[in-house]
């Protein structure tokens, strides 16, 4: 009998680990460290060893790790791109060892090489007759994005090989993607310099970037490769050493500093050099990767499932530094959160300069014992912020002064409320500065009303100058408006009244997102448009029907209400509908729906829309929409490119027809 609290902690980890795969991979937008992260998977890998009966098929544990947006054509990965195992202890790595040498009947040292491990995102490279032909993401491991054309924006990535020896003209090669460190912090002073969210590390940039639909973008924001694996090497090459070797050769650029040692003594002199010098590279590195050098003992020892037997990732500690807490100064959010900020004596972690790290709430500096004056230990993990983890308290000298939380806004003066079961304290002058740029920003950020060229300058003006108070104001916008403003001239005003005209036409989910309300990300105004059609009848909707719906639940239905039953969002929504934003969209009843009741299945890419755009319009007239064919499949659309599917659909019989012809049905052409 397994005891309840298993099951539940079990369940509890699969909850958590799934949210921040979520995070991670779709929103790009990590909350945990990937340590944190680590240490959960590993304490529910251990559960499930200790209680295999827990085991289910949905288990984080029992896959790659899914990454497939749905935006491009897919690519199958014939040979799955796996994982590698981690640790973060040295024992782990001599345990490594030990297993390599017991599977491999030796007793004799291993050769092994030890290289970098890129913090960046893994992709495939694919050649035919000596020419770039494809390349693609790992996505599941099985099945990833084909991003060739973002790939070839890269200038690293040969086009055309270097050499014409036969056994190299199909050659597939395998490698990360990063961003420089650099071009990682122009690129975030760009972007907050447009208001848009920032990437919160450089590999989440890379990821991003990968993701964008457009080459141009990809070409513009510096991305670097570097080559690590030859999935399947041709004959004549011994050893990954010498297949490294091999690659740099013949065009690529490939992983640096590998080095070749023999047994695993001399392996850790290396990660722990590695461990201080990272800080000088330009480049983001994790940890140190350690292989079997000789593909022979590589090939008896095979692979599972997730990984080689042969490889082990040693993970670095989060980098940390120590430095003096010089002030607490408190920062207003968008939602009126209140969030104390240490300032600290700037400090060099992780190849930037911290002078700023996130304190989180009240209760945290009171649980860390944080005073001003203290010395502190900052750390750098997956997140935009520094955070402080603990007080050195042997430095402490009697003069540090514990910090009371003040009860007022810092930037309205109203008084702050801390609500029952909250950690936070919050300002809820819905006319605080603070929240109104950061409200109108938000509305025109990409993800909700995309009006480009309304970033952080431009808003700091408009607020300033008493032109907006709301967002509801941009529509009511005059030409001379803008143009008065420093630094915009005639064409500038122009632009940016053009796309506030434009954003009266987005889609209602936008709009809903865009509106600000607390819990209500991108995904759940997805939810509540598709449910809803309307703001109306989003606004009539009972707490109960909201906190019903999948995917909503209480917290954001009693969210939902209050930002409804406020007086002063509804006077907005009216400037909204009085201006002609679109706050309804249209509806067919049941008998008007073309696709009901038939399944679709794509593949491939198509010309005149986004795959998603594709999904949701066969979703819109009544269609159902499946990632994978099967007799049951009414419909394969065929793109360019077509994956396994398409051959999946001839060999079942299923009906396969072109974009054209999907128009056509659509009622587009
Ligand atoms: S070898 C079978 N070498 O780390 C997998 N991987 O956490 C062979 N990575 O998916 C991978 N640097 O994308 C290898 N020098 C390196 C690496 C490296 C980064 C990535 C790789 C892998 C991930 C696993």
């Amino acid at each position: 009998m397994i005891p309840e609290h298993i099951r539940k902690e079990v369940e509890r980890l699969r909850k958590e680990i799934s949210y921040h795969d979520y995070r991670y991979y779709v929103l790009n937008d990590p909350v945990i460290s990937d340590y944190e992260y680590d240490m959960l998977v590993k304490k529910l890998k251990e559960l499930e060893e200790k209680y295999p009966e827990l085991i289910t098929p949905d288990s984080p544990t029992r896959r790659i790790g899914d990454a497939i947006t749905g935006e491009f054509p897919t690519v199958e990965h014939t040979i799955p791109m796996l994982s590698l195992d981690n640790t973060y202890s040295e024992e782990e790595v001599r345990e490594f060892d030990r297993k390599v040498k017991r599977l491999l009947e030796t007793d004799e040292e291993i050769e092994y090489a030890v290289e970098l491990k890129i913090d960046g995102v893994a992709v495939s490279l694919e050649y035919r007759d000596g020419k770039f032909y494809r390349g693609s993401t790992r996505g599941n491991g099985h099945i990833g994005d084909e991003i060739t054309n973002n790939l070839r924006a890269i200038k690293t990535v040969p086009l055309r090989l270097l050499t014409e020896e036969e056994e190299f003209m199909n050659i597939e090669v395998r490698g990360e993607v990063y961003m420089p460190r650099k071009a990682f912090e122009e690129l975030n002073k760009e972007r907050e310099k447009r208001g848009e969210p920032l990437f919160a590390n450089p590999r989440n940039a890379a990821a991003g970037t990968l993701k964008n639909l457009d080459p141009k973008v990809v070409a513009e924001r510096k991305l670097d490769i570097f080559i690590h694996t030859i999935p399947e090497p041709p004959h004549g090459l011994r050893t990954h050493a010498s297949s490294i070797e091999k690659m740099r050769e013949i065009g690529f650029k490939v992983t640096p500093f590998l080095r070749v040692v023999k047994g695993i003594d001399a392996v850790f002199p290396i990660i722990e050099e590695w461990n201080e010098k990272r800080k000088e590279l330009d480049f983001d590195i994790d940890g140190m990767v350690i292989k079997v050098n000789d593909f022979t003992l590589q090939r008896n020892l095979g692979e599972t499932e997730k990984a080689p037997r042969w490889a082990i990732a040693y993970k670095f500690p989060a980098e940390q530094a120590v430095t003096k807490l010089v002030k607490i100064e408190l920062s207003v959010g968008r939602t009126g959160v209140v969030t104390p900020v240490a300032i600290l004596e700037p400090v060099f972690i992780s190849g930037t300069t911290v002078s700023r790290a996130t304190l989180h709430n009240e209760d945290e500096i009171r649980r860390k014992d944080i005073r001003v004056g203290d010395y502190v230990v900052v750390e750098k993990g997956g997140e935009i912020i520094p955070k402080v983890v603990k007080v050195v308290k042997d430095r402490r000298t009697g003069k540090e002064k514990e910090f009371v939380f003040p009860d007022t806004c810092p930037v309205c003066g109203a008084k702050l409320v801390r609500e029952e079961g909250e950690a936070a304290w919050r300002c809820i002058n819905v006319a605080c500065p603070a929240q109104i740029k950061g409200r109108i920003l938000h509305y025109g950020s990409r993800n909700a009303m995309n009006i480009e060229g309304l970033g952080d300058v431009l808003v700091d003006m408009l607020v300033e100058r008493g032109l907006v108070k709301d967002y509801g104001d941009l529509y009511y916008l005059k030409k001379e408006d803008i143009s008065s403003l420093e630094r915009m001239g005639e064409k500038s005003a122009e632009n940016l009244l053009q796309e506030i005209e434009a954003s009266k036409q987005r889609e209602l989910e936008r709009l809903i997102f865009g509106l600000g309300i607390r819990h209500i990300g991108i995904h759940a105004a997805r939810i509540l448009a598709n449910r809803y059609h309307s703001i109306d009848r989003l606004k009539e909707a009972s707490f109960e029907e909201l906190a019903g719906i999948k995917g909503i639940g209480p917290i954001s239905a009693r969210s939902i209400k209050q930002f409804f039953e406020q007086e002063g969002n509804l006077r907005v929504l009216e400037k909204l509908r009085k201006a002609g934003v679109r706050m309804e969209e249209e509806v067919l009843e049941e008998g008007e729906k073309p696709l009901q009741g038939k399944k679709f299945v794509f593949t491939g890419a198509l010309e005149t829309m986004t795959r998603d755009e594709a999904q949701r319009e066969v979703i819109r007239l009544g269609g159902e929409v499946s990632s994978s064919v099967s007799k049951k499949t009414d419909f394969v659309v065929v793109g360019k490119d077509p994956g396994s599917k398409y051959k999946k659909a001839i060999s079942l019989g299923v009906k396969t027809i072109t974009e054209e012809e999907f128009l056509r049905m659509i009622g587009r052409k």
